[in-house]
């Protein structure tokens, strides 16, 4: 037998073989397409090539992409299960000409793969065309030899493919392998097409136009080929299988989902079986590509596959968590070709388990009350909207849920009922909402998120997408268009951009269209999931229902990133270092620095602080990946989870570990944390706190930088050192050698100038004496001469000239200081305190003071005429 490991393999060595690039498969999240919700075939990630928007260095490529068709425009989930080819996951195997080969060589690859190196029969092959293909039916006759009788003319949209509402399309050709007419079922085109008989295993298109949302098609520029062929049915046909779910890889999940059970893979649940095998493997890839289970978007759609998943298992009697038991199965079937699975193997794990807890209580319930509402229908009776929308609220059933459990009773649910109960919950919520503080504009965020529900954010894993524009504000009104010059709030249905919340800034980037540009420099979110981009229109247009492609800046998140990771090791670093009394009582993560807010009743010493660096940088270089999961809050509280301060949370918490864990804690640091974190801790790169200061009473602020900052700090640092070493022409490790010796020299010339400027004033002391009223004066201004000294020379110059009045002035530092001195003898008759005070307000300042013997006063200036004079005048008076 041809394993299907062997067939995928087989496949992409054929299309190498022909010169085609292989190339992994892509995400199941679409990176460049916005109104897709998961990659649902294989040209998908090649959509901008066929366009001409985006070139690759290769014409050629073949790939095996994962796919995804659940709750978007190829909806599989609700017969999943019930029939022998339906898969919310599968796999396409496909061949890509990129404006280079067209029909001829696609229709001959494809044929010499099956018929050479796959060797099947030309008999039990047959081809579809589109009905005005001629040129594909003359090659069909040439290339296999077929007879007119197989080849057949379709007319209807199945053989003319298209990948959504709008997007690359084209005619189709499809190859059938006839399974033999002991099975029921008749040709493509005829009325029983839909039995076993022939199965379509190969679409071929060849892609030409270019649809647009308005149904005008235009033509792609050059004519390519995109096909896709279901490695499952495939495999089934290679195989002698009938039916998908009896190959290899899908029926070892079977029976690993009966195993675990305890059950007959073929007995009484076979379709449960069947349903979690498939759901297995959607949920798990969904998982490892970075969706995880949620009330909206492409995470409610998880969240319904692996509620469906879970349904199933109970119904077969599981009332433990086993769902997630079942992935070791997986990655021994596809953990080879998809690395991803046993790279995210704790993740995806966790998420299952987390879910499967979560909603056990709520199935046993909800189908206890389901049980009874369906035991009161009359036969083939409907499930009144109401119920099922309490079914949805109150007890996390999906409709489709609902209507899953009422399909095998033969009873279907009122959707319109539903709707419009759900309706009537909004109304209800947006009657009872009242916002707070800035209403109108709240207002206008409630409504927003009313209409279009939570932004999906897409930048825990890429930081570009392409995003359709929901609506446009200017302040508080909506526009139909924005113009250049424009400052606008945009809302788009899903965003790189991470939201300023949790302490981390909003990210800065661009969004691009042709002739459009918007620059983004501040995203906020509103209303708890709503992510709201602000910016200006540089170029272009903006309208709502456009595309444009988001790009956050890198640098600029990246350095983000690192900060918020380093935030994390050194809380935990100060809890150990300091105390478990340190909590956070405020963060910021921006791409320049990190401020961190503890609870510390005293200063940290330098000591302690150099600990805790040195703390962090060692887990920094010991580089072990940081890992996010999704638990409940209870788990992630019994693994040791410190809550981030003023942060809500939903049901379950987005955990963040980084480090080793010990006996005590699984990881070094465990926290709840909606942000964005490095992969390594490696990428922090370095890691060093800049102050510790006090912010209030027994609160600390740690400001610390860490990557191309900590780099660019030690840099200053060091110029500024190697800017001090040239001034003193030492190396740096003798500056304080040198400066200490520079000190102490400088003590002893401040020691000789004093002692010089005493001589000097003394020197031509008696030339200034003058005498006034039978006082003896002198009044000198002494320059730059420092001012603690002139005590000192007016107590020596009163001793020489014994009774008198000695008034200094000093202009050293650019201000005046005054100092009177007068000896005992005439201080009835003169005052020094009077005197500074009548002189401080002509040297600009304001006021002196001392004793009636020596007074002091400084000002902006000497002002040495107008104080000599004032004492002048008042010596006359005395
Ligand atoms: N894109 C084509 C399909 O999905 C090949 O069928």
């Amino acid at each position: 037998m041809t394993s299907t490991n062997d067939i995928r393999s087989a496949f992409l060595d054929h299309f190498a073989a022909e010169g085609h690039q292989i190339l992994p498969s892509a995400s199941l999240v679409p990176q460049n397409d916005p109104t897709l919700l998961f990659t649902n075939a294989g040209m998908v990630p090649f959509k901008n090539i066929f366009t001409g928007q985006e070139t690759r260095p290769y014409k050629r490529a073949t790939t095996a992409q994962k796919v995804v068709r659940a709750g978007g425009k190829h909806n599989d989930l609700d017969n999943v299960g019930y029939t022998a080819r339906h898969h919310t996951f599968f796999e396409m195997m496909g061949n890509f000409s990129f404006g280079d080969y067209f029909k001829a060589e696609a229709i001959e690859f494809a044929w010499n793969l099956l018929t050479k190196n796959f060797g099947l029969s030309k008999d039990k092959l047959l081809a579809t065309v589109y009905a005005e293909d001629e040129e594909a039916a003359t090659l069909w006759k040439k290339i296999a030899g077929f007879s007119d009788d197989k080849i057949i003319r379709i007319s209807t949209s199945d053989n003319f493919w298209r990948m959504g509402d709008t997007g690359p399309c084209g005619p189709c050709s499809e190859i059938f392998y006839d399974h033999g007419p002991e099975v029921a079922g008749g040709p493509p085109g005829s009325p029983d097409e839909d039995g076993d008989r022939f199965v379509e295993i190969w679409n071929l298109v060849f892609m030409q136009y270019f649809e647009q949302s308005s149904g005008e098609r235009t033509n792609l520029p050059r004519p390519s080929i995109d096909t896709g062929m279901g490695l499952e049915r495939f495999a089934a046909v290679m195989q002698g299988k009938r039916d998908n779910y009896d190959t290899d890889t899908l029926r070892a999940l079977i029976e690993a989902s009966a195993d675990i059970l305890n059950q007959d893979a073929d007995g009484s649940f076979k379709t449960s079986h069947r349903v979690v095998a498939d759901h297995l493997r959607s949920t798990a890839f969904l998982i490892a590509d970075g969706v995880l289970p949620s009330r909206e978007g492409r995470g409610y759609v998880l969240r319904r596959i692996m509620r469906r998943a879970m349904r199933h298992l109970h119904i077969m009697g599981a009332r433990e968590p086993v769902f997630y038991r079942l992935l070791p199965a997986l990655i021994g079937q596809m953990g080879n070709a998809y690395p991803e699975l046993a790279q995210h193997k704790a993740l995806i794990t966790e998420t299952i388990r987390g879910e499967e807890e979560r909603f056990a209580a709520l199935l046993t319930r909800g189908l206890a009350l389901l049980d009874d509402e369906a035991s009161r229908l009359s036969d083939k009776g409907i499930l009144a909207g109401d119920v099922a929308f309490k079914l949805y609220d109150t007890y996390g059933f999906p409709l489709d849920l609902t209507q899953d459990v009422l399909r095998e009773r033969g009873h279907g649910v009122d959707e319109k009922g539903f709707e419009a109960a759900m309706a009537e919950q909004r109304k209800r919520a947006r009657a009872a909402w009242v916002g707070s503080g800035d209403t109108d504009v709240e207002t206008i965020w409630f409504d927003a998120r009313d209409r279009f529900g939570a932004s999906e954010f897409l930048g825990y894993v890429s930081e570009s997408a392409e995003a359709e524009v929901q609506a446009v504000f200017n302040g508080q009104n909506e526009l139909a268009e924005a113009p250049e010059g424009t400052d606008v709030a945009i809302v788009l249905n899903q965003t790189p951009f991470y939201g300023e919340s949790g302490g981390q800034v909003g990210d800065h980037g661009t969004l691009k269209a042709d002739n459009l540009l918007v620059e983004i420099t501040d995203t906020q979110k509103k209303n708890g999931d709503l992510i709201v981009h602000y910016g200006k229109v540089v170029q272009g247009i903006l309208k709502p229902g456009m595309t444009v492609h988001a790009d956050i800046d890198h640098d600029r998140r990246s350095q983000t990133r690192a900060h918020h990771s380093a935030t994390h090791l050194l809380h935990e670093a100060l809890r150990r270092q300091i105390g478990e009394h340190v909590t956070q009582k405020g963060s910021l993560n921006s791409p320049d620095r990190l401020r961190f807010d503890i609870s510390q009743p005293r200063p940290l010493t330098a000591e302690e602080i150099h600990t805790v660096e040195q703390e962090v940088n060692a887990l920094i270089r010991a580089n072990s990946e940081v890992k996010t999961r999704l638990l409940t809050k209870e788990q992630a509280v019994a693994e040791g989870a410190m809550a981030l301060f003023g942060e809500k949370y939903g049901d379950e918490v987005r955990v963040v570990t980084m480090g080793d864990g010990d006996e005590k804690r699984s990881a070094y640091s465990i926290e709840l944390c909606g942000g964005t974190h490095v992969k390594r801790l490696g990428e922090i790169g370095l890691f060093r706190i800049l102050s510790e200061t006090g912010i209030s009473s027994g609160v600390r602020r740690i400001e610390a930088v860490c990557g191309k900052a900590a780099e660019d700090v030690a840099h200053s640092n060091e110029a500024l050192l190697q800017q001090v070493s040239d001034l003193l022409k030492v190396t740096p490790a003798k500056l304080p050698q040198k400066l200490e010796s520079l000190l102490e020299e400088r003590k002893l010339l401040n020691n000789q100038i004093s002692s010089l400027q005493q001589k000097l004033v003394m020197a031509n002391a008696s030339e200034a004496l003058e005498e006034i009223n039978n006082i003896k004066f002198m009044g000198r201004l002494l320059g730059d001469i420092n001012p603690r000294d002139l005590k000192g020379l007016a107590e020596t110059l009163l001793k020489q000239v014994k009774s008198g009045v000695i008034a200094l002035l000093s202009n050293a530092n650019d201000r005046g200081s005054l100092i009177i001195a007068i000896s005992p003898d005439l201080t009835d008759r003169i005052n020094a305190v009077d005197l500074v005070r009548e002189a401080s307000p002509l040297m600009g300042g304001k006021g002196g003071g001392g004793r009636p013997n020596m007074a002091q006063a400084g000002g902006t200036e000497t002002a040495e005429n107008a104080v000599f004079d004032m004492i002048r005048e008042k010596l006359k008076q005395a």
